[in-house]
């Protein structure tokens, strides 16, 4: 199978993830539970796993989530209150849209959504909308349309009472992203793209002069003869046994990741940028114009973007059709009928796959081109 779907979940891991994994369950304890040495080991090779990703990312805490969407849903959740003003834009995925209809509509919040224009987020209107918001949420990087936010407009939009989320789903790590020096507040990311780890873990890192109540209730291993919930960080943000073989990979991926950092970038972005090149020429529509993440969406004539997907897996190729779960950047576009096949380059392809692609998608058009 050429593997073409890297913005759903990467489908290489390197052999240090594997090895993580495997080492965490043949030293199976419940950290931060009981006391014996192999709960303590458990407990301190997640807490590494923390020092890792709170340093690499700037951020004062770091709550590890069962994913990206987890981890925005206790941003959102857990920061706003009534009455607050919240900016967003249509690029967002529905981990961030549907929490925030869901306060909107129950008259939590004040919710206001940026149009794109071409495809793109207007930065003056960002500016402009953000003024006086209480919490602007944005994503590093759409998860349709590849495009990468400029992370100077950080500096531009905070204002002592903003905070700025940034989901960094598909944004991490081809952008570099520090909570500190970009001026951010709460980053959430997902362990199974980029970082090379599994799926089950995410995580939030944000500031210390962010505030927030939990999202999930239950045990913490402290306080418990207190009804209340401990709202200490991080254990009061982590109730319930955490997925530690998958924190443990999750740190694996991501220290593999950075130390190939630089060859990844390129090959994702040279291989988008012939992907889409050769796409027009094919005669495709390709929709988005920045390459740099690795992700190219295009569609065949009017043909369904699901049919095209499945063509697509007959001949061996995994790419991804639909909405995206990002309805507003469908609308934007005008496919909400037709959706979009968006391919999604890795570490691991190769020119070999873009051309097994493009056989392909040649194959589906017909001989008319
Ligand atoms: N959010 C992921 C995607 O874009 C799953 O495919």
């Amino acid at each position: 199978m050429v593997y073409l779907d890297n913005a759903a979940t990467s489908n290489f891991k390197p052999k240090c993830v594997y090895d993580a994994i495997v080492g965490d369950i043949k030293n199976s304890a419940n950290s931060g539970r009981s006391g014996h040495k192999l709960a303590i080991n458990s407990a301190l090779r997640i807490e590494r796993s923390r020092d890792y990703f709170s340093n690499a990312f700037g951020g004062d805490h770091l709550v590890f989530t069962k994913n990206c969407t987890e981890a925005l849903n206790l941003a959102i959740f857990g920061y706003l209150k009534h009455g607050m003003r919240v900016v967003t834009t249509e690029n967002e995925h529905n981990s961030v849209l549907r929490p925030l209809y869901a306060l909107a509509s129950r008259g939590i919040i004040n919710l206001v959504i940026l149009p794109l224009k071409d495809g793109y987020l207007p930065f003056e209107r960002l500016k402009t909308m953000s003024v006086g918001a209480d919490l602007v949420v944005v994503s590093l990087v759409s998860n349709v349309l590849g495009t990468i936010l400029d992370t100077t407009i950080f500096d531009e939009i905070k204002k002592d009472n903003t905070k700025i989320l940034v989901d960094g789903a598909q944004g991490v790590p081809i952008i570099d992203i520090n909570i500190k020096t970009h001026k951010i507040d709460m980053l959430a990311i997902p362990a199974h793209k980029g970082l090379h780890g599994l799926q089950g873990v995410g995580a939030l890192i944000f500031d210390e002069s962010t505030s927030l109540t939990p999202l999930i209730f239950g045990g913490t291993g402290t306080e418990s003869f207190s009804p209340i919930q401990p709202t200490t960080i991080p254990e009061g943000f982590e109730s319930g046994t955490l997925f530690s073989g998958g924190i443990c990979a999750m740190h694996a991926g991501a220290t593999w990741t950075y130390q190939h950092i630089d060859s990844y970038r390129k090959t994702i972005k040279l291989l988008a940028n012939e992907c889409a090149y050769q796409l027009r020429r094919a005669g495709a529509t390709v929709y988005n114009k920045d390459f740099d993440s690795g992700i190219v969406t295009f569609n065949i004539d009017d043909m369904d973007s699901q049919d095209v997907a499945s063509i697509l897996d007959k001949d061996g190729i995994a790419v991804r059709g639909g909405i995206h779960c990002a309805p507003l950047v469908h609308k934007h576009l005008g496919t909400e009928r037709q959706g979009a096949v968006r391919v999604s380059f890795g570490i691991d392809n190769t020119e070999k796959d873009l051309m097994k692609l493009l056989n392909s998608v040649e194959q589906i058009k017909g001989p008319k081109f």
